[in-house]
């Protein structure tokens, strides 16, 4: 396991929503390995906070104010990254976000615009900015983060099921452009994480009693329960998987 762990030791790796939730985690996990980390997300506050309880745990972390849909944004943090760091080994595309919607046959445009903008094209802008750098480096890993979502509709969730399911695509069609290039592109799919994002499901006791009994090992995940694919797919015993999925849902997808 420590061996494992030792070759993230210097490497440099980019982490989308790494301030809070499930990104936090993972960011943690990266500096438990003597990773360079770099976060970003839209709000400073959510970022110093991540920032300071980094620091409380003796870790430093690079963060930048970035929505991952604005391209000029997006390209602002890289050229920053490349000068300060020369580059990135390792990006986990992490953010996503959803709101309710009634359907997606009667959902407002905009709406669909928004869900399908920062989830699917955000991970398309930050994906990519990364691939030449990663090229430049003579290669890299990309983890996606997607959800069971994509491959099972959810009630109030249709728009977010879609964006998530073009985010499996992605994965698979940038596996395929990149595979000579030594980047291999794989996503996640968990089911319910205990984070703010997912917080109107698990924080009522009778909503969160229903969904448990739909997961065969009977609860929700924690942040902690996702990481392990995704550091596994981010190092070099994932070299020859490319255009994967794998699903962290305790047997959900079982049902
Ligand atoms: N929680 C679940 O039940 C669950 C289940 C399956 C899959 N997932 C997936 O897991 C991933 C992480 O979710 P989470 O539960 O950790 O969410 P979360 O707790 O809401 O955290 C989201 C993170 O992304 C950042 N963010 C949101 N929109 C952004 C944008 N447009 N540009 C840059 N940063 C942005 C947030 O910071 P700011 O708000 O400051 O921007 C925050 O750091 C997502 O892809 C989600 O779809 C979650």
């Amino acid at each position: 396991m420590d061996a494992f762990l030792e070759e993230f030791k210097g490497k440099n790796v980019l982490v989308t929503g790494g301030s809070r939730g499930l990104g936090k985690e993972i960011s943690e996990w990266f500096l438990k390995c003597g990773s360079s980390v770099i976060i970003c997300g839209r709000k400073q506050d959510n970022l110093q906070k991540a920032i300071d309880e980094f620091k409380e745990k003796g870790y430093e972390v690079s963060a930048y104010q970035v929505h991952i849909a604005r391209s000029e944004q997006v390209k602002g943090m890289f050229e920053s990254i490349k000068d300060q760091s020369g580059g990135i080994d390792i990006l986990i595309n992490n953010v996503g976000m959803n709101i309710l919607t009634p359907s997606v046959s009667s959902v407002d445009e905009a709406l669909w615009d928004k869900i399908i903008e920062t989830n699917l094209k955000g991970t398309f802008i930050v994906s990519k900015e990364a691939i030449p750098i990663m090229k430049e480096r003579g290669g890299g890993k990309i983890v996606n983060i997607s959800s069971i979502a994509a491959r099972r509709p959810a009630p109030g969730m249709g728009v977010y099921c879609i964006a998530k399911a073009g985010i499996e695509m992605l994965t698979k069609v940038l596996a395929f452009e990149l595979a000579k290039e030594k980047i291999n592109v794989n996503a996640v799919a968990p089911a319910m994480i205990r984070t703010r994002f997912s917080m109107p499901f698990w924080s009522d006791e009778g909503m969160l009693k229903e969904i448990e009994s739909t997961i065969p090992m009977g609860r929700i995940a924690e942040p902690g329960d996702v990481v392990g694919a995704v550091l596994f797919l981010s190092s070099s015993l994932a070299d020859f998987i490319t255009g994967e999925v794998i699903t962290v849902d305790g047997g959900s997808m079982l049902k």
